[in-house]
């Protein structure tokens, strides 16, 4: 069985690729002397998977406690996350249960935060079931909610115990959620494994009809961001790399206000785009290079500029006003991931403000 190992210095797990049907398997040895699990999943992943592992637990001996949300960013809140610890304590969740999250980002982020701060910290089992979550978020351990200024400002770092990545899982996804996710899976390939981008290029017209080549994408894809997070779990400097996209991204998102409109992977892979185009100003990559990352895009169906989408106050003034709130600004300076090529990446400050907007206002 294919795993990946997340070894840090205070904390070990796996990435095991399981199938989630036989998921007790794996993670009943994690429960120690813990006598319930809280499930905490959205409608969609309950509706498919959580009849079977809720019979497992009881098989194991474990009291069940389900919450289940409706599918959504909304749920990255913390009057939420307050209302599901009450939930919790309520029903006597003790310092050794256990947290599981099955379903996409949200949950995942959302869990992994309750995990974290309940008891100053319980066991917490992620059973990722979207693209973006198995490829991304479900690796090294960020938890957290939004807040009114910005994404991801209140949270902790809170590792699993262990992560179960069903790739089978992905065909109950729409078409449209597993590109999105997808955006991130390549944004891994073009920060660090050129091998992996010509891999993509070469099976653009494949990757979500065979399930081989998805899972093997998938495989790699996490790799390289494992191996980052080994390297710098707490984002002290290249976990930032990760970011490829999206400073750009997360303005464009903020613009749209999270309403559906444009989800996070399609707003990162037009993020992506401008972060090429703006490297290309500054002479750290070439046209080819960008036009083959934007062909690549295209093949698979993904946005890489806003034709489509409605206009929301769509100027370079709002994206760059954006783009100071979020939380990657340090002394008021915006930073840049900004590509050196297709495989290769480094952070960017002090840019001239005259050159991002003439960047921005290509796209518009
Ligand atoms: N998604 C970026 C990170 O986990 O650091």
């Amino acid at each position: 069985m294919k795993k990946i190992e997340i070894k840090l210095k205070n904390d070990q797990y796996n990435i095991l690729y399981a199938p989630l049907s036989k998921s007790i398997d794996y993670i009943k040895s994690y429960f120690l002397n813990g006598k319930t699990v809280a499930i905490i999943a959205d409608n969609n992943s309950a509706h498919h998977y959580l009849n079977k592992l809720e019979k497992d637990l009881l098989d194991v001996n474990q009291n069940v406690i389900k919450i289940i949300l409706s599918p959504g960013e909304k749920n990255k809140d913390l009057t939420i996350a307050s209302k599901i610890i009450e939930d919790l304590l309520s029903q006597k969740f003790e310092r050794t249960d256990t947290i599981i999250a099955l379903g996409g980002g949200v949950i995942g982020d959302l869990a992994g935060f309750v995990a974290a701060i309940i008891h100053r910290g319980v066991n917490f089992i992620n059973i990722p079931t979207t693209l973006l979550s198995q490829v991304d978020s479900s690796i090294g351990g960020k938890t957290g909610v939004n807040t009114k200024y910005g994404k991801n400002l209140i949270g902790s770092f809170k590792q699993p115990e262990i992560v179960i990545c069903d790739t089978e899982v992905l065909t109950t996804l729409p078409k449209r959620e597993l590109l999105a996710g997808y955006t991130e899976l390549v944004k891994h390939a073009l920060i660090n494994d050129v091998d992996l981008f010509n891999y993509l290029d070469v099976n653009s017209s494949e990757i979500f009809k065979n399930n081989t080549i998805l899972q093997d994408a998938i495989y790699r894809s996490s790799l390289v961001k494992a191996e980052i997070v080994m390297k710098d779990v707490l984002e002290k400097d290249i976990r930032a790399h990760l970011n490829l996209g999206h400073t750009f991204g997360h303005a464009i998102e903020a613009l749209y206000k999270y309403d559906g409109t444009l989800l996070h992977g399609e707003a990162v892979s037009i993020g992506i785009m401008m972060a090429f185009s703006l490297a290309e100003k500054i002479s750290l990559c070439n046209t080819t290079q960008t036009e083959a990352v934007k062909k690549h895009f295209d093949n698979v169906g993904l946005k890489t500029n806003f034709s489509e989408l409605p206009n929301s106050g769509l100027t370079s003034k709002n994206l760059i006003k954006l783009m100071k709130n979020d939380k990657k600004v340090r002394s008021g300076s915006i930073n840049f991931i900004l590509p050196k090529g297709i495989g290769s990446v480094d952070i960017f400050s002090g840019i001239d403000e005259d050159i991002i907007k003439e960047v921005l206002e290509e796209y518009l």
